[in-house]
């Protein structure tokens, strides 16, 4: 088995086995592409969407926040260019009865291509040591050039298919790549058709009088239809932002990759209202604040790559992801789209309202255009919760398991340990705990060995571990260990929450944005 599937494999065994996440209805054998956050999941995603918001909406004055409803009016959907266009396109294999998304295929077959790319660079780099030269290497070494043309052509012409709606010559482009089912191995497969992704509900009490409506595929829509309440309301000039975290459906077909692609799934969007003719300016703007924001949380600046769009959506005039590298390799994590006027100026045409903004310094009333950012939480969550777990061998020749999390997204910052459950030592931890519990998440825990209970708090990040022995009935101090370097120091009981707080919260990590 390839060491990216067993890393994987660890991933998904760790998150269930401690907390973190667990496949929806289990008891009823799941549902796929659905999963629940379990204790300390819900407190890790509560701490990254915390981080965005306060990026977002705390430091950033011109920006305000809202919570929209997930139903919405079925017009919006139409508005918004969802029910005709948002589509993927589907194949099934005749033989083993599979259904992939046609892109995605041809996607991976060019992902196998850039691993190859990558195992020639690699190969060199060792060949040559300390001379190599990879920007060199990449410009002229045949073989690399010949794969990244193919590779590039490839991607070009699924492009343009997908563009002009040609589905027949994305079918053909597999045929020719002669793409296999990965399961199976078969070749047989069928046309290429579109599939809208969006759920349907019914609003009413009787089945004649219902109405159609629609699990909102994306937060952005709540925002748009939003936009004059909240600028007026907020008396904001442009430039301004509005931003929203929320739920988000969609029907993936191809829902793979533990919570990488889900059904049910949150989003943390920013929509970012400018003057016409402004908007590239505050795309290259936001493209680099949102990589700088990412880049604070220490997971490593090569881990991240921009993918800029060559296909564009119906509503945008630039876009571009932040992608970052999974355990499955560089995919999607955020995307960055100018919109352009798109959205408002067609819910002005479907709704019949007016959607405009006076600017007094132009003198002239526009529709706004709007620089949207959007990264997936669950997304987020993989990308964090993957990197930062790692199996570690000391010195000693034992090994331990760590999540390395960010200290401030951290689900329990402090676990208080008594070394023994007697001579009071319970009672005098128990004091620490409810005396830090108002300021943050600790636990108490006084089963098994000391040692055990250190791995434990290992495995779920906790940052801190707070032991009380006998002596510190006597001089009222403790053993504080440290996660990351299992370092251990005696400090007194008095300068824990400074010590904690120091190192835990969020603007130790906001200040390096
Ligand atoms: N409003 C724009 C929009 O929704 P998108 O690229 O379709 O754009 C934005 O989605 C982000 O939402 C993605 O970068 C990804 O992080 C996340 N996302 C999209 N589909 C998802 C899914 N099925 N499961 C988990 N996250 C998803």
């Amino acid at each position: 088995m390839a060491k990216q599937e067993d890393v994987f494999k660890k991933v998904v065994s760790h998150a269930k086995e401690y907390g973190f996440i667990f496949p929806s209805s289990e008891i009823y054998d799941g549902l796929s592409a659905i999963y629940d956050y379990g204790q300390n999941g819900a407190e890790l995603k509560n701490n990254i969407k915390q981080y965005w918001w306060k990026a977002m909406v705390q430091l950033n004055e011109n920006i305000v926040g809202i919570d929209s409803a997930i139903f919405m009016h079925p017009t919006i959907w139409k508005a918004s260019g969802h029910v005709d266009a948002f589509n993927d396109p589907l194949i099934d294999n005749k033989d083993s009865k599979k259904r992939f998304r046609a892109d995605v295929l041809v996607e991976d077959y060019c992902a196998k291509i850039e691993d190859k790319e990558n195992k020639e660079i690699e190969k060199a780099a060792k060949r040559f040591g300390d001379a190599f030269d990879k920007a060199e290497f990449v410009a002229t070494n045949p073989r690399v050039l010949e794969y990244r043309a193919k590779r590039e052509a490839i991607l070009s012409r699924l492009a343009k298919s997908l563009e002009k709606e040609d589905l027949a010559d994305v079918k053909a482009l597999i045929e020719e790549l002669e793409i296999a089912d990965p399961d199976t191995g078969s070749k047989n497969w069928t046309e290429v058709r579109q599939f809208n992704l969006m759920f349907g509900t019914k609003l009413g009490a009787s089945a004649d009088s219902a109405t159609d409506l629609y699990l909102r595929p994306e937060t952005a829509q709540g925002i748009f239809v939003n936009y004059l309440n909240v600028q007026k309301t907020s008396r904001h000039k442009l430039p301004f932002g509005i931003a929203q975290i929320g739920k988000a459906f969609r029907n993936e077909i191809v829902a793979r990759q533990f919570i990488f692609r889900m059904r049910e799934f949150e989003q943390m969007e920013m929509q970012y209202f400018v003057p016409p003719g402004t908007e590239l300016e505050f795309y290259e703007n936001w493209k680099k604040t949102r990589l700088n924001w990412h880049l604070a949380l220490g997971l490593g600046e090569e881990n991240y790559r921009f993918h800029d769009h060559e296909k564009l959506a119906h509503y945008a005039n630039a876009a571009a992801d932040i992608e970052f590298n999974f355990p499955f390799g560089f995919k999607e994590l955020e995307g960055i789209h100018s919109r352009t006027d798109f959205d408002l100026s067609a819910h002005e045409k479907f709704s019949g309202r007016k959607i405009q903004y006076f600017d007094p310094e132009r003198n002239e009333n526009y529709v706004p255009y709007v620089v949207e950012t959007s990264v997936g939480l669950d997304r987020l969550f993989l990308a964090i919760f993957s990197h930062c777990l790692k199996d570690e061998v000391l010195e000693d020749g034992s090994e331990r398991t760590v999540l390395s999390l960010p200290p401030a997204l951290a689900p329990v910052k402090a676990a208080i340990l008594p070394l023994v459950k007697k001579d009071g030592l319970p009672e005098f931890a128990d004091k620490i705990f409810n005396d830090l519990k108002f300021d943050f998440n600790v636990i108490f825990e006084e089963k098994d060995s000391i040692g055990k209970r250190y791995r434990r708090q290992d495995a779920i990040g906790t940052p801190f571990c707070i032991t009380v022995d006998h002596d510190s009935l006597n001089d009222n101090t403790v053993t504080l260990r440290y996660r990351d370097t299992m370092e251990q120091e005696r400090v007194p009981v008095s300068e824990l929450r400074r010590i904690i707080d120091e190192k835990v919260n969020f603007r130790t990590l906001l200040s390096k944005i």
